[in-house]
């Protein structure tokens, strides 16, 4: 895992071909298409440039607290651990912590194959001495690490609050199923995302500049290239709003007028006003999270916030009760 970082691409092998997944997510009564598909290329870039916005405040008050806490969080995680990045995007927020988690080896996962690799091949660049890994793959169908990472001192890292994106009983799943990937001294550190004001939360996903829009609106192209759909971004309007019932922000797009979306072999119309249900944000309270983190077989060790407790960092062990 040394020099020229080796990349492992599973993500061909899922348990669904995505054209498949695609088309029984957009078939539905309400159409849906799953947020993973938001990461192709140019989808990854605009999520670093949301990372930017003035609105989009979960970034920025993540970094605040590592920034406020990193003696200790490295204290408690321990150093020479492999550190294994699930959604590494463009790798940026774990090697902030290189310095600090003094890491043994690096492994970046993520669906974002090319997007990830380039990070990546960056990155080993910066850092020719820590032997890094990459591993192409959708989390979400289940994912076994390659043998060439050690099974000892995993430190999984799974910040940004993409945990929100599950709902909670998928996001116990997904623990559950990251519980069985821990071997020996293993450790959980997760980003996410804390419940707050309406108007905190909708601004941050529905930005003045319209970045956010405008990766809403990317799903479609990216659906265009997977299913063979012939979806045109122009007649979609990027819709935002926080369900309080459920604490999660809801992502949508909504026909600018009647449509009529075909594929190979079928198609669907889609009335004005009409949506298309593209991703949910759960926002927690610390208090849900410790549980979560119990019912997926973890203990919670320590956790921390920003100043103004909108983003918390939960670190966990396993629990061997
Ligand atoms: C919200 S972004 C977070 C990126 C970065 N970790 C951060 O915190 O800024 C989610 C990341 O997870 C990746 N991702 C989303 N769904 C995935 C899946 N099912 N399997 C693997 N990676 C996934 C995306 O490509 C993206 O890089």
């Amino acid at each position: 895992m040394r020099g020229v970082p080796q990349f492992i691409d599973q993500a061909g092998a899922r348990a669904e071909d995505p054209r498949t997944e695609v088309l029984r997510a957009l078939s539905r009564a309400r159409a849906s298409i799953p947020p993973k598909y938001f990461y192709d290329r140019l989808g990854s870039a605009l999520f670093t440039a949301i990372c930017e916005l003035p609105e989009y405040y979960p970034t920025r008050c993540e970094a605040s607290i590592f920034d406020a806490h990193v003696e200790e969080i490295s204290g408690v995680v321990g150093r020479r651990a492999t550190l294994v990045d699930l959604g590494a995007g463009d790798c940026a927020k774990a090697a902030r912590l290189f310095d600090r988690f003094d890491p043994a080896c690096y492994v970046a996962v993520d669906i974002s194959v090319d997007f990830v690799r380039e990070a990546l091949a960056c990155l080993q660049r910066q850092f020719p001495g820590l032997p890094m890994l990459g591993l192409g793959c959708d989390f979400t169908a289940g994912f076994a690490l390659p043998d060439a990472v050690p099974l000892e001192r995993r430190l999984f890292f799974y910040p940004g609050s993409s945990i929100g994106n599950f709902t909670p009983a998928e996001a116990v799943g997904f623990l559950r199923r990251l519980r069985r990937q821990c071997g020996p001294q293993a450790g959980l550190l997760l980003g996410v995302d804390l419940a707050k004001a309406k108007d905190v939360l909708e601004a941050a996903y529905d930005d003045a500049l319209g970045v956010t829009a405008a990766f809403n609106r990317n799903v479609l192209t990216h659906v265009n290239r997977v299913a063979g759909t012939d979806f045109d971004f122009a007649h979609w309007d990027h819709v935002a709003f926080l369900n309080e019932a459920q604490s999660r922000i809801e992502m949508h797009l909504q026909a600018g007028r009647a449509i009529e979306v075909s594929w190979a072999g079928g198609g669907r119309s889609f009335a004005a006003g009409e949506r298309i249900h593209t991703e949910n944000s759960y926002k927690y309270r610390p208090a849900q999270v410790e549980s979560m983190l119990r019912e997926a077989g973890f203990r919670l060790e320590r956790s921390w916030t920003d100043a103004a407790g909108w983003f918390g960092v939960f670190f966990a062990t396993l629990d061997e009760r």
